[in-house]
């Protein structure tokens, strides 16, 4: 039994969509448990430790600069969500990074559908609502880079005894 913390952002486009609670949602009907959550502007700097330099190894300059206009364009709620394999089980709600590749079911394919061809042909990013830490190692960072710990609250979910 794996019990796992891990960072949920929940990006511009898909507060400004009101997507909100219907994410939220999502998770807490899984047994998943949010024990932090707020609501916040993102200042560049921050951002920039969010999306740190790997990502223009990965994807290139360009891509890094328009997720940084992209997550910084309006508010983000950010959460912690635990629970057993939480990491693997909400990358697989979130669905794949590219919205045309993810699957129906899953919140970036129930709610979003542009390719990555098409946004850079563009010269967009690709809004796909989400984000989710990919591994324990990313997760590990992202929570201290987004939360105090003051902000974590501990408590039981009425249905822990279900799992525990
Ligand atoms: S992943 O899911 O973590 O493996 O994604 P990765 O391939 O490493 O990409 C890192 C983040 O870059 C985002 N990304 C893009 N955003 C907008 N437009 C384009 N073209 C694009 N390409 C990659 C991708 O969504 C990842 O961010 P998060 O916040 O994890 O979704």
């Amino acid at each position: 039994m794996v019990l796992q913390q891990t960072l949920v952002l929940i990006k511009p486009d898909g507060v400004a969509r009101g997507l909100t609670g219907e994410i939220i949602k999502r998770f807490e009907q899984r047994g998943l448990k949010l024990v932090a959550l707020k609501l916040v502007r993102v200042n560049m700097d921050h951002a920039k430790q969010h999306y740190t330099e790997d990502i223009t190894e990965r994807r290139g300059e360009k891509v890094r600069s328009m997720l940084l206009d992209f997550i910084t364009e309006g508010p983000v709620v950010a959460m912690i969500i635990e629970g057993v394999d939480a990491i693997e089980n909400i990358r697989k709600i979130t669905g794949a990074t590219e919205s045309k590749s993810a699957l129906p079911g899953t919140i970036r394919g129930d709610f979003s559908h542009v390719s990555f061809s098409h946004a850079d042909a563009k010269e967009i990013p690709v809004r796909n609502i989400i984000h989710a830490s990919a591994d324990e190692f990313d997760a590990k960072h992202e929570i201290a880079l987004w939360f105090s710990i003051d902000e974590l609250c501990d408590y039981k979910r009425a249905d822990e005894h279900h799992v525990f």
